[in-house]
């Protein structure tokens, strides 16, 4: 078992660590929240995903989980230090270094010898050379090992996941990093860091781009009165496709798929490639929130002006709180703009919430059950399909509002259910 040190406790960091401690590592997380080591030290984990909270308090008990303030303390006696802090995007649409940098510049020089820097932020390609330069330790090789976890299923994708990437140009460090997974099953793709590096975009970029074309294949199925549902299940079963993640929705939102996919356009054309086919998958999805706030205006009776509209959901998917680059924030902010008034409702943001993504929705009322959400309201917006929506009582939903209308733009709620208590309904891609 190994010694490791990781440097930043956010989703990705708070996880590999708790999880390498459930593998039966020491490890030491480092954070440079003092507050937020101290709330961690007694086990108190404030993001909402599923297992973190009971890895972390089995780590603290078996002493295998450790919490300090700054890097430094955690990487004097460690094997590996991973480097798991946030690449935020740059106002030019590049990824911003700066943090990874400061980490690697406090490490560098308590790091014990042959130690192995491990990159596990998503960094542009070319940042193990940047470390390697910030760190100035020839003793110490630097290991892109890129993460693919998903918020909300984060635990079980990292003790699970569909593979592992290790880029090295060192054989040895690509070993050792790999001994860190042992007792995991998954393909392992051992390759050289610009190729790991670029592994991690091409799939977030991908995915995207599944999502952007079902997104713009449920347009043409309300045009040619088809179901996109039964679209994908004929697509899906064809193996070269596959059925996942291509479900119609609001668009693609979150931390990872916005910054990556930008970042991916910067990068190739700061190479001289114009990734014409990655701008479009960005220019669909921006269409899409616009087609959900048509969607919604167009239920109204084609204005929002004074209109009353209920939202359920503001996360950017369901099982978790994060609003970053939420397309429900988005949509609302449209609708805003349209003169409606807006009160919604998501399980994960409490009615005083003073998340920053809120700020780019003033006016937007927060409030505390579905059923506040559907008061007076004209029409309902389904934004997160969070599985309580499914199973609202929509006799009491018909009563709160002032008229039945329903945009799903989810297509989570059952149609007949509300066809038969008297709501008009309007999903994504069904006519
Ligand atoms: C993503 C990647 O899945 C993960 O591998 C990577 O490491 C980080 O980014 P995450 O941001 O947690 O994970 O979200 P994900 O579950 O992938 O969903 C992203 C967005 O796409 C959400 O807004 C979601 O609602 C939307 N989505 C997803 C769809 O609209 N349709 C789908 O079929 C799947």
């Amino acid at each position: 078992m190994s010694t490791i040190a990781v440097i930043g406790t956010g989703y990705v960091g708070l996880t590999t660590g708790a999880c390498f401690a459930h593998l039966g590592h020491d490890v030491v997380c480092a954070d440079v929240d003092a507050a937020k080591v101290d709330r961690l030290s007694r086990g108190e984990v404030d993001i909402l995903e599923p297992r973190l909270d009971e890895l972390v308090a089995e780590g603290l008990s078996s002493g295998r989980l450790r919490f300090v303030v700054g890097g430094a303390g955690a990487a004097e006696d460690c094997e590996f230090a991973y480097l798991c802090v946030p690449t935020p995007q740059s106002p030019d649409g590049a990824a911003d270094l700066s943090y990874i940098e400061a980490a690697a510049r406090e490490i560098a020089p308590v790091l014990p010898t042959e130690a192995i820097v491990v990159n596990k932020s998503t960094v542009p390609v070319g940042s193990t050379r940047v470390v390697e330069r910030v760190l100035r330790r020839p003793d110490v090789r630097v290991v892109s090992n890129p993460e693919f976890l998903r918020e909300g299923s984060a635990v079980h994708d990292f003790l699970n996941p569909d593979r592992i990437v290790i880029g090295s140009e060192d054989e040895a460090a690509a070993i050792r990093v790999s001994s860190l997974y042992l007792r995991i099953q998954a393909p392992t793709i051992v390759t050289d860091p610009a190729t790991a590096e670029t592994i991690k975009y091409a799939a977030n970029a991908y995915l995207a781009t599944k999502i952007s074309f079902i997104n713009s294949m449920a347009a043409v199925c309300e045009a040619v009165g088809a179901d996109v549902h039964d679209v994908v299940l004929g697509m899906g079963y064809d193996h070269r496709i596959g059925h996942d993640f291509l479900k119609p929705g609001p668009g693609w939102g979150g931390s990872c798929f916005p910054k990556d996919v930008r970042a991916l356009i910067h990068t190739a054309e700061s190479r001289g490639y114009d990734f014409e086919l990655l701008r479009s998958v960005v220019a669909v999805n921006d269409q899409q929130f616009e087609r959900i706030a048509r969607k919604v205006a167009g239920a109204a009776g084609g204005s929002l002006e004074g209109t009353r509209v209920g939202v359920w959901g503001l996360a950017f998917k369901a099982n978790t709180g994060d609003l970053r680059e939420s397309p429900a924030i988005e949509i609302v902010s449209r609708l805003l703009a349209r003169g409606a008034e807006v009160q919604a409702y998501d399980p994960a943001v409490p009615t005083d919430s003073a998340d920053p993504a809120l700020e780019r929705v003033p006016g937007l009322r927060v409030v505390g059950d579905a059923f506040a959400a559907c008061e007076g309201a004209e029409v309902l917006a389904v934004l997160t399909e969070w599985d309580e929506f499914r199973f609202v009582d929509l006799d009491k939903v018909r009563e709160a509002m002032a008229v039945p209308r329903v945009v799903d733009a989810r297509n989570l709620l059952d149609r007949t259910a509300l066809y038969r208590r008297g709501f008009t309904y309007e999903g994504v891609g069904r006519s």
